[in-house]
């Protein structure tokens, strides 16, 4: 640089310090070079030359160089810092490359059913309610009309928390409950874990969902408590799918029913998944006790209501043609991406 001054040389050094700032590895290696360098450095050769100046001119130079030589030192070593800290490691890596995209997690396809089913009730006027997993025997069983020498209430079938504590066997108790709090007109889904000492096979689960509903009213026939199911179904599966009201006993509800839909595989002809019979049972219901009203401080005379529970792992099962319950715990992300919309 023999035409240039010592003064625009520095200057132009100092120019330097913007892109090392900035620069990325390959860059900062050869500003290294470029500025440091042993014999070709700018700074080195300046430096070099300083005592070949002019004593008035030696010491500006001299300073404002040997100022400039730390400033450049201390800015590389950030600088490589910096791009240390932003791969993770000290390995070249190209930093402009598109970011892959992150999976953000779902709904899983039990939880989806649910929402379902709840927002299809909430559309004709029921509220989504909820209840303790932990529940006394007399919600559990007794206000809901079941004496504890009931099979229902047998400690082979239900986890037994401490004396007279269980872990809920159904959604049934929250009904008992919401009896007790709020006066009626009731409508209420319920959608819960219940817990029953059944190991894991195919078909069953020691917790699993349900969906309890419960309607109170004057007047409330059984007419409504079908056109209310009715509506569900065909809301859920499809309007013209055909149900079929069985008649069954459960002791909190009077009479009682078990609710067929025509299977969703063979549409009503048979086959393996409804074992021939055209039909699965999709859930327990009737017209709510005399007797459970009175537990609940209801009266009888004057109010009537029905009832239904369900379970959403079933459903979930009968919607997607699902073969074994234990593929709805396992949280296998190859099975569960095939629900992700
Ligand atoms: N609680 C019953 C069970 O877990 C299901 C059930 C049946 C709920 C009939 C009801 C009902 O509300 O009316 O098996």
């Amino acid at each position: 640089m023999p035409d240039v001054s010592p003064n625009d040389q520095l200057e132009a050094v100092a120019r330097s310090l913007i892109e090392l700032r900035e620069a990325d590895r390959t860059r900062l290696a050869e500003l290294k070079v470029e500025l440091l360098g042993r014999k070709a450095g700018k700074l080195t050769q300046i430096l070099r030359a300083v005592s070949t100046l002019a004593p008035e001119e030696r010491r500006n130079i001299g300073r404002r160089a040997n100022q400039l030589k730390q400033e450049i030192e201390s800015a590389i070593g950030g600088r490589q810092a910096e791009l240390i800290d932003c791969i993770g490691s000290s390995e070249a890596r190209d930093l402009t490359m598109p970011a892959r995209d992150a999976w953000r997690g779902a709904v899983h396809p039990v939880t989806a059913v649910i929402d379902e089913i709840c927002d299809i009730f909430r559309e004709i006027g029921f509220s989504r309610v909820s209840g303790p997993e932990a529940e006394t025997e007399d919600y559990n069983f007794t206000k809901l009309n079941i004496p504890l020498d009931h099979p229902a209430a047998d400690m082979q079938d239900t986890f037994f928390l401490s004396p007279g504590v269980v872990l809920r066997t159904h959604t049934s108790p929250v009904q008992a409950r919401t009896m007790e709090q709020y006066a009626p007109p009731i409508r209420i889904v319920v959608p819960g874990l219940v817990y029953r000492r059944d190991a894991f096979d195919a078909s069953h689960a020691p917790v699993f969902e349900q969906i309890e509903g419960l309607v109170v009213d004057e007047g409330i026939s059984f007419v409504d408590f079908k056109a209310g199911i009715d509506y569900f179904v065909k809301r859920f599966f499809s309007k013209d799918t055909a149900v079929r009201f069985r008649p069954s006993y459960f002791p909190f509800t009077e009479p009682s029913a078990e609710v067929d839909v025509q299977c969703q595989v063979c549409k009503g002809s048979g086959c393996a998944t409804c074992h021939q019979a055209g039909y699965l049972e999709i859930m327990g219901s009737g017209m709510v006790h005399p007797a459970v009203f009175e537990n609940c401080g209801i009266d009888p005379e004057r109010y009537t209501g029905y009832a239904f529970g369900m379970g959403p792992h079933r459903i979930t099962m009968l919607r997607h043609g699902i073969p074994d319950i234990r593929l709805l715990y396992d949280n296998d992300m190859r099975f569960l991406r095939q629900f992700v919309e």
